[in-house]
């Protein structure tokens, strides 16, 4: 990642620290780990929730196929110009996830396959969770894939316990990939099939 973005990052996360709820940029190690369980090969309409400055965004257009329809969903303008500069040929709406359903109804979206999401989740209220959880439920189709992550730290955090039960009421699976320590600071990854 160019020093541009990083810096486009420290920088909107100092300025919303409860909407961006990171301190850096996810490593590409941990997106390695985000995209990895998904079946490639059948997914044709993956989304991204919470793209920030792309690091999954990149790993995604590597794994998905030519013809798979991708676009993102994310609420902070700062970040969505720098994603349009690194990769114009994506599109990413300027919007809450929390509308994600109109979003795929104006694309001609009617299920989608995966999603890919970088939502700071333990940052967020019991409210805004379960909103964010129903939104995105309205449009995974069943079988459907939800790739997420969670701060090792953050898991001392009520909010993160709540999620975890939360994802676990919602998904059929729901598996943990083993800690990415090379992530600031370490993380790992909930594996959700619906
Ligand atoms: C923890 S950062 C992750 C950024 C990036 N995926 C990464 O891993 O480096 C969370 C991102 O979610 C975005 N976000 C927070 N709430 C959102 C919402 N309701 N809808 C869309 N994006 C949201 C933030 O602006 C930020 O870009």
């Amino acid at each position: 990642m160019a020093v541009r973005e990083f810096g486009r990052f420290m920088c909107e996360s100092l300025r919303h620290p409860g909407g961006v709820g990171a301190i850096a940029p996810s490593s590409r190690r941990l997106a390695h780990h985000m995209v990895q369980r998904i079946d490639w090969g059948s997914v044709n309409t993956v989304v991204e929730f919470g793209p920030g400055t792309g690091v999954f965004t990149a790993q995604i257009l590597q794994c998905k196929r030519p013809g798979t329809e991708f676009f993102a969903v994310e609420l902070n303008s700062q970040f969505v110009a720098t994603l349009e500069r690194r990769f114009p040929d994506v599109t990413f709406l300027e919007d809450s996830v929390a509308n994600i359903e109109a979003l795929c109804r104006q694309r001609g979206v009617s299920e989608v396959d995966a999603i890919v999401c970088g939502l700071p989740w333990a940052a967020f209220s019991d409210r805004d969770q379960t909103a964010y959880l129903d939104a995105m439920m309205r449009v995974l189709k069943p079988g459907g894939h939800l790739a997420t992550f969670a701060y090792l730290p953050g898991m001392v955090l009520p909010a993160a316990h709540r999620f975890r039960r939360k994802l676990r009421s919602y998904f059929g699976e729901v598996h943990m990939s083993p800690t990415v320590w090379l992530n600031v600071p370490p993380a790992f990854v909930y594996r959700c099939w619906r």
